[in-house]
């Protein structure tokens, strides 16, 4: 009750003015604002980052994850490419994601399938994301997530 007459009183006060990001990133939202990006990647601060890796990195990465290999990302989430320490290293990547060199290793099998999945998917949705270029044209390339062998 006592939250519906707050929402009532706070009504006359958002309503002509820009709708605001749902920022509530503790994951328990209890309205259906639809989160809005409160900027470009590169201006967001640290805590709207999080809000925007939940609601829009984490999603369509984990969609894209589970077409390529439902049973091996059937736990997809942060710690997937930040690493499960991924909140005392404040997200800095790379963070314990396989480490990997040139001219790739791709003898174990299932392993250049991996490769191409990541050149031509993962690599290029990801940069999207935050607003980068996929190398060669631009820097964001595999060792944005992988750490060097
Ligand atoms: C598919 C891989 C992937 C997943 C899943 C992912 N992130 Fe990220 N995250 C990245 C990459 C790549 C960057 C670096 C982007 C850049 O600045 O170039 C990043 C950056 C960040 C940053 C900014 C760090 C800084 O120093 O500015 C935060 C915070 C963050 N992620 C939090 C999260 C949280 C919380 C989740 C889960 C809800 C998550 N990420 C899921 C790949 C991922
Ligand atoms: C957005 C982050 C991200 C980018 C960019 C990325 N990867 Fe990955 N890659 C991952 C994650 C997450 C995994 C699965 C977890 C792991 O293996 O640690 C993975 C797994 C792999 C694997 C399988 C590892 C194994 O177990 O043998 C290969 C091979 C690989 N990536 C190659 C690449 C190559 C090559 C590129 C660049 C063309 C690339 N990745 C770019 C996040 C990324």
């Amino acid at each position: 009750m006592a939250r519906f007459l707050l929402l009532l009183l706070l009504l006359p006060l958002t309503a002509c003015g820009p709708v605001p990001a749902d920022d509530d990133d503790a994951g328990d939202d209890d309205d259906d604002t639809p989160y809005v990006a409160t900027g470009p990647w590169a201006d967001l601060s640290f805590t709207e980052r999080i809000a925007y890796m939940e609601n829009i990195v984490e999603p369509a990465m984990q969609e894209l994850f589970l077409e390529f290999d439902p049973v091996e990302f059937e736990d997809f989430g942060c710690e997937t490419c930040h690493g499960e320490d991924a909140d005392d290293v404040e997200y800095e990547l790379p963070n314990g994601v396989t480490p990997i060199s040139f001219p790739l290793d791709v003898s174990e099998p299932g392993r250049e399938e991996f490769a191409d999945f990541m050149d031509e998917v993962v690599k290029p949705e990801m940069a999207a994301l935050v607003d980068e270029q996929p190398f060669p044209q631009g820097d964001f390339g595999c060792f944005a997530c992988h750490e060097r062998e």
